[in-house]
């Protein structure tokens, strides 16, 4: 299995440009399977995780090919029209979370679908009972026996569906099985994230009619057929604050572009409080730090809230800042588990069920971690870059899910970091 050498201490110093975002992209992918024609898909990121997508579209009989642009982004290109498949092998489901989101759309399209349980980051219990009842309400009849998810329905039907929750995967889920069904569905407490509203761009520009995504009630009118498009999915946010997180804990100073600052509002604000100079010129962030010292309350939340997905890398910048910090988990159950991992390198942090203190030291020392999910690993990453010595990263197949060359893009800004089998 591979890992990551990073010699740390050095400032991260240059130009980087931001990958596509991996929770637009996987949803998107999913959607193409509802469209007559090509869709071609830009700077789609290359990550395991679209690897996985694409397996999975492969193993439904749609048609995947791939470009590389001369700028090194990459396109792809599926063409679903004689994609009839309505199974998903279950090595296939176990891959990443993500996989679930094909269920809304296949039984779109096939009226029938089989599933097993989704993998993805173990974070805690991660159930997809929201999603499951949903589908329901629009006329699904669903089974579920021995791990495997049988969906089959004659139609589905628009419907007013109320979330408990505003569950990221569950939303996307019903605007997938919504855009063909008959009638106006409305989701009620929708999650507002931004790979919500591309999502809605990408299905309407294929001829969907839904609008509201990005605030919590979203209205899609079902269609009879959708068409092919082309689309670039939106820069990357949490690898956009990664990566700003990995300039701060340097003490570096770089410019990241292709950002959207909007997506990212409070990250910047966090990173401003912690004492880094940010400045915003349309797409590109700059970000310098000389300084830093805690921020004394990060509270996961729902987007526009703090995002989860960055509770870990800012974990790892809270280490060496000067006074505590708390961060408090509020979306999912166990999402401590670089903790363990980050003491190895001297960190000082305590745990408490959902809540973290972390006591800001003046170093942190190389060493061989273990990543154990995907923003863990990359928060490990963080806190190498900036501890003094060598440290080895191991199992970095985590955070190869989500991140784009991770090796490459920190090099570019003279991180002296490596792979190694
Ligand atoms: C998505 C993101 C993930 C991010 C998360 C929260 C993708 C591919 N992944 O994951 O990076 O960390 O949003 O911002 O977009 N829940 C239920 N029942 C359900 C569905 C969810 O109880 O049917 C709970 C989950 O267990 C969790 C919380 O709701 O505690 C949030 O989950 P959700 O918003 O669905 O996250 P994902 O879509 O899995």
């Amino acid at each position: 299995m591979s890992k990551l050498v990073v010699q740390g201490g050095v400032p991260l110093c240059g130009v980087l440009e931001v990958q596509g975002a991996k929770n637009s992209v996987l949803p998107i992918m999913a959607a193409a399977l509802l469209a007559d024609g090509d869709c071609i898909i830009e700077h789609c990121p290359d990550i395991s995780d679209t690897d996985s997508a694409i397996e999975i579209l492969g193993a439904l009989g749609a048609f995947v090919t791939e470009k590389r642009e001369s700028d090194g982004s990459r396109t792809v290109y599926i063409n679903a029209s004689n994609a009839l498949g309505f199974e998903i092998p279950d090595d296939m489901m176990r891959k990443m979370r993500s996989s679930v989101m094909f269920l809304g759309a296949i039984l779109s399209r096939r009226h029938r679908a089989i599933i097993s349980f989704p993998g993805g980051c173990e974070l805690g219990p991660r159930p997809i009972d929201l999603h499951i009842s949903a589908l329901k309400k629009m006329g699904a009849d669903i089974t579920e026996q021995h791990g495997y998810i049988d969906c089959e329905c004659d139609r589905l039907y628009g419907t007013v569906i109320d979330l408990a929750f505003p569950s990221v995967g569950a939303t996307e889920n019903i605007m997938l099985a919504a855009v063909l069904a008959d009638g106006e569905t409305i989701i009620n407490n929708a999650a507002k994230e931004p790979e919500i509203e591309d999502l809605q761009n990408f299905l309407n520009k294929m001829g969907a009619k839904i609008c509201g995504a990005g605030s919590s009630r979203i209205k899609i009118k079902g269609v009879k057929a959708l068409n092919g498009t082309r689309h670039r999915v939106i820069p990357d946010r949490i690898a956009a604050g990664t990566y700003l997180c990995a300039v701060a804990a340097t003490r570096g100073n770089a410019l990241i572009k292709n950002t959207e600052p909007r997506h990212l509002s409070s990250v910047l604000s966090f990173l401003t409080d912690c004492g880094c100079d940010i400045d915003i010129l349309e797409n590109d962030i700059s970000v310098s730090c000389d300084e830093l010292h805690a921020v004394r309350h990060i509270r996961t939340m729902p987007y526009p809230g703090f995002p989860t997905d960055m509770q870990a890398v800012c974990m790892a910048l809270m280490t060496k800042a000067k006074g505590s910090s708390v961060f408090t988990e509020t979306i999912f159950e166990n999402r401590f588990k670089h903790v363990g991992e980050l003491h190895r390198m001297g960190a000082k942090i305590r745990t408490d069920g959902r809540v973290a203190v972390v006591e800001g030291v003046k170093k942190l020392y190389g060493a061989r971690v273990e990543s154990t999910d995907l923003r863990g690993g990359a928060a490990l990453v963080v806190a190498a870059l900036s501890a003094e010595g060598t440290s080895v990263i191991e199992n970095i197949s985590h955070i190869e899910r989500g991140y784009d060359n991770i090796e490459k893009a920190l090099s570019s800004l003279g991180a002296k970091i490596t792979r190694q089998q």
